[in-house]
């Protein structure tokens, strides 16, 4: 035996005790997790001939990424994230089902409560940005009518910031209405315009790093739920927006691109009178549950 094949039989050696050690895990499941994982890690170190100053540097990395987490950030969830794992379990866990819409990341900037509004509504409520008209339909997929939906929505304003992100216990860009009888919604918004993902903590340094940009697509969240159908958490993004397809979180999908068409003056809807103002329409369906 060469000193090379010692050490790779001593490096695979080393991951089949691993592995092994979980034979006695009476939950089947965490047992295929762990096995898994450590396969995956330990090939990774050995394909990248991990140094232990970059071991250092990686624990050091996770440890202040943890430190960067408090009750109102999870970094951890933004490094997921980043890294897409997040787009791809949501992916696997919202798997095509007919003409269903795409299900997209979810984000740190839901809350619970949004106030209500009622249709023809307008969930800025005080936020900057221009005007958008926000019409759609909620439908299975066959085509019927959900009457009821729940449909929650929030936004960054124009300054690219949520109402959570200001310190003054601010709600705006937020809210919920629901379905009328015909399926139909319609409600006051803002058109969505390009914000970074939060960049001053460590998943920020990791961008900086790689040289990526923290920016996300314009995009409007939604989230609709109806009893008897899978919730559907998703975006709209802007068709021909700047960051598009080079969002932060590879959040874009091809079907969640809306034309939103912009109005120069002239009469609004719901009577308003506004110089600028956009529109743009969302059929949703909702996949069974
Ligand atoms: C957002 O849409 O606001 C968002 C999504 C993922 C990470 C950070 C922000
Ligand atoms: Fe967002």
């Amino acid at each position: 035996m060469t000193e090379n094949d010692v050490q790779t039989t001593r490096e695979q050696g080393l991951v089949d005790i691993v592995v092994r050690s979980f034979d006695g895990t009476s939950d089947a499941r965490l047992r295929a997790i762990m096995e898994t994982v450590v396969r995956h890690v330990h090939a990774a170190a050995r394909e990248l001939r991990l140094t232990e100053a970059e071991w250092d540097a990686m624990i050091a990395f996770l440890t202040r990424t943890g430190e960067a987490c408090t009750d109102t950030r999870q970094e951890f969830i933004l490094l997921s994230d980043v890294l897409g794992l997040s787009m791809q379990v949501i992916g696997m866990n919202n798997p095509p089902c007919g003409n269903a819409t795409e299900a997209t990341v979810f984000g740190p900037f839901f809350v619970d409560g949004a106030p209500h509004i009622e249709l023809g509504g307008d969930m800025a409520f005080g936020a900057s940005g221009e005007p958008c008209w926000v019409t759609g339909s909620v439908r299975d997929t066959e085509g019927n009518p959900v009457p009821g939906a729940r449909i929650e929505v929030w936004e960054a304003d124009e300054d690219g910031r949520y109402d959570v992100q200001y310190s003054d216990d601010r709600t705006a860009a937020r809210a919920h209405l629901f379905a009328d009888g015909n399926g139909e919604f319609r409600f006051w918004g803002l058109t969505p315009t390009p914000y970074p993902i939060p960049h001053d903590g460590p998943v920020g340094e990791m961008l900086a790093a790689v040289g990526r940009s923290p920016m996300r697509a314009s995009h409007l969240h939604f989230m609709v739920t109806a009893p008897a159908f899978r919730r559907l958490v998703t975006h709209i993004f802007v068709d021909g927006d700047e960051i598009g397809w080079k969002d932060a979180v590879f959040g874009v999908k091809e079907s969640l691109i809306k034309s939103f068409t912009r109005h120069s003056s002239g009469p609004a809807p719901e009577g308003r009178s506004v110089s600028s103002w956009t529109d743009v329409t969302f059929d949703i369906v909702l996949a069974p549950a």
